[in-house]
């Protein structure tokens, strides 16, 4: 299935609160999401990696810090989401964490890993769209690059792995995801 991101979301971003280059990150990490989920020819919800990549940041349109992940899926609840998307936005923090780490964290102690592969889909694009966009990797003007040296960035860049646990995440994503690409 073919899914294109629609005006009307995007437009909901905006009215909620989002500014201009938070919309343009959760857009392009929605086109990154579909092009992954493409690539990886595996039978997935394109509609819910779309609107789950497209909304992941919504919680930003009232703050930055770690409890907008949380935050926006209040208000994405509000606002008449599906829960499969409020889920990926709450989710999306460090890449799905543990109950242990969100108490460490001070978010509401529950479990938040990633159980479906639209989830890491969307997390894993959002975390290569960072590399592409942020300009502190030269990738020069090459998108795939990121994909290509995600293993070195990450544990190069502390911005990206963050610590041991998360870092172990993310590549675990990039491996399964890779993978199916490569069937
Ligand atoms: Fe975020």
């Amino acid at each position: 299935m073919n899914y294109r991101i629609h005006s009307t979301d995007i437009e909901l971003l905006r009215k909620t609160g989002v500014q201009e280059d938070d919309i343009k990150h959760c857009i392009k990490v929605a086109e990154k999401a579909l092009e992954i989920a493409q690539r990886t020819g595996a039978k997935v919800d394109m509609e819910l990696i779309g609107r789950g990549a497209l909304f992941h940041d919504l919680g930003k349109a009232k703050t930055h810090e770690i409890e907008h992940g949380k935050i926006g899926a209040e208000i994405g609840e509000k606002i008449g989401l599906k829960k499969e998307i409020t889920d990926i936005m709450e989710k999306h923090i460090r890449g799905g964490l543990t109950e242990d780490e969100a108490m460490e964290l001070g978010l509401p102690i529950k479990d938040y890993t990633l159980k479906t592969l639209e989830e890491r889909i969307v997390i894993y694009a959002d975390r290569l769209v960072d590399i592409i966009m942020d300009g502190i990797v030269d990738i020069k003007g090459d998108e795939s690059q990121a994909e290509k040296r995600f293993v070195e960035i990450l544990k190069e860049h502390q911005r990206y792995g963050k610590n041991e646990i998360t870092l172990k995440r993310y590549l675990n994503y990039h491996r399964e995801i890779q993978d199916l690409m490569k069937r």
